[in-house]
């Protein structure tokens, strides 16, 4: 049965047929299953035993790989919601800590568990001296990703829970245990990796200060000099870390998934997803803006490189704009414009030129057919890397903690998919190379 000869139609009642189009053969039934908001799926797990077929679906754009509870996302609409909380509601009310707990635990932390799952973050901060030593291999000028990537990795040889014995199955203790030491340890060895790479000494997490100040006390302490707590700062950069907690099965999280369906170390697992974030199709963006920016110059520049745009000749494209999933304004592209000028305002640039050009260059594209006709707006990237190198973060660092945020959405993903028992990940491939052949027998080392 050839795909292009087969036709599928809604039966109601919860169920599918599959048929092949001259009705040659016998109907497949399929069970349609329905999600809490947003389209049923068809369930294609009886496909093959009744059909001898599969499903074919590129980059799964068409396919629900699991069922999740933590986030939805309607892009037709421009909604975001964690465990049904809309993001905004997040954004103002909730700090990123209190959101790691939602996407983990599926609530909002009340007061007793807000105390003792911050306490046990600051406890877990520190990391062995012994991965002091990871950095010396590392060439000073390597990209941050590559050392993140690397040291996580070696984490696990410091906190596995698997040990020797690869017949562990890892507990729901040893569950909850990883998720806390994962979200305590990132911020750490992320401004490790900038210190190195900096040649300044490492510095430590320090009790007294929230999760957000922690990142930024690490990243531009001295020890002559610590860094001076700025609330508005610590909470704009908090904000950033909860708009890129979580964003669904985006490809870094289904790495985490599939990686981890494998039952391997959650450090080795969260490493997987640090390397696929790690592309510039995926967490790269906002450093593309800011280039982008720096391209055009001034507002002068906008006309010019707005032809260059819409006539789409040298491929060039208006970066922090479009999505794969939301054909409406992100909302968290909203949410990040304000922040960018709290915190430009904070900082007395609130007339940097780079604002500027980005307002008028979002102003002019918003106006425009070409993006209006192809429902292109703003995303979260477009105003981010304006805010982080205000902040005095190098663009090279902002990947780095996009992974820092989105480690609360991967032990969220990975937890939920250990919990469901789904096996290991396992897609096939509709085969095209040659067919069975053999070896011609003039070749090889007997000759
Ligand atoms: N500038 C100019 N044209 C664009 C852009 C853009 N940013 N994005 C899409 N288009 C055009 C594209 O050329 C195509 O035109 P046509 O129909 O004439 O061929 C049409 O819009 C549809 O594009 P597409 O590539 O099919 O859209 P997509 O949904 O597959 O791509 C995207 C989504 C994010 C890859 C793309 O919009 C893009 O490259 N944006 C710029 C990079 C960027 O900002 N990436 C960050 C994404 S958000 C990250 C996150 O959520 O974590």
């Amino acid at each position: 049965m050839g795909i292009g000869e087969t036709a599928i139609g809604h039966k109601g009642a919860g169920q599918w047929v599959l048929c092949k189009a001259d009705d040659s053969a016998q109907p497949i039934h399929l069970d349609s299953m329905e999600g809490q908001i947003g389209p049923d799926v068809v369930d294609m797990r009886g496909l093959y035993k009744q059909a001898g077929v599969f499903s074919y679906d590129p980059g799964f754009a068409n396919t629900a790989a699991c069922q999740s509870a933590i986030t939805y996302i309607d892009g037709e609409e421009g909604i975001l919601l964690h465990r049904g909380y809309p993001i905004e509601q997040l954004c103002e009310k909730a700090s990123f800590t209190d959101v790691a707990w939602l996407l983990s635990h599926g609530e909002l932390p009340d007061a007793r568990q807000k105390v003792r799952f911050e306490q046990g973050l600051m406890a877990e901060a520190h990391l062995h001296e012994q991965i002091r030593n990871f950095f010396n291999g590392f060439r000073r000028d390597s990209h941050p990703m590559a050392m993140l990537c690397g040291t996580l990795a070696g984490l696990s040889s410091f906190y596995g829970n698997q040990g020797a014995d690869q017949r562990h199955r890892i507990t729901p203790e040893e569950r909850e245990m990883s998720t806390l030491r994962l979200v305590a340890k990132m911020p750490t060895l992320a401004a490790w990796v900038y210190r190195y790479s900096r040649g300044l000494p490492l510095i430590y997490p320090r009790p007294g200060l929230s999760y957000a100040e922690n990142c930024l006390h690490m990243l531009f302490s001295m020890p002559e000099a610590p860094w001076a707590v700025n609330p508005v700062l610590a909470r704009a950069f908090d904000r950033i870390l909860i708009l890129h907690a979580d964003h669904g099965q985006n490809v870094s999280t289904s790495t985490v998934r599939t990686v981890g369906s494998t039952g391997v170390n959650p450090f080795a697992c969260i490493a997987a997803g640090v390397a696929a974030l790690w592309g510039p199709a995926h967490g790269g963006a906002n450093e593309a803006v800011l280039d982008m920016l720096d391209e055009i110059g001034t507002v002068d520049g906008i006309p010019d490189f707005m032809n260059r745009v819409r006539n789409q000749k040298d491929g060039t494209r208006l970066m922090g704009f479009g999505h794969r999933v939301y054909k409406k304004l992100d909302p968290r592209a909203g949410l990040m414009r304000r922040i960018c000028h709290e915190v430009l305002a904070e900082l007395g640039m609130d007339h940097d030129p780079r604002l500027e050009l980005a307002l008028k260059l979002e102003e002019t594209a918003l106006n425009d057919e070409y993006f209006i006709s192809r429902r292109l707006y703003p995303n979260v990237d477009f105003y981010s890397g304006i805010i982080l190198r205000a902040m005095g973060i190098p663009s090279s660092m902002f990947t780095v903690f996009f992974a820092v945020a989105r480690t609360a959405g991967w032990v969220a993903q990975w937890k939920e998919m250990l919990e469901s028992r789904p096996g290991i990940s396992r897609p096939r491939a509709l085969y095209v190379g040659p067919t069975r052949r053999d070896v011609p027998p003039s070749y090889g080392v007997e000759g």
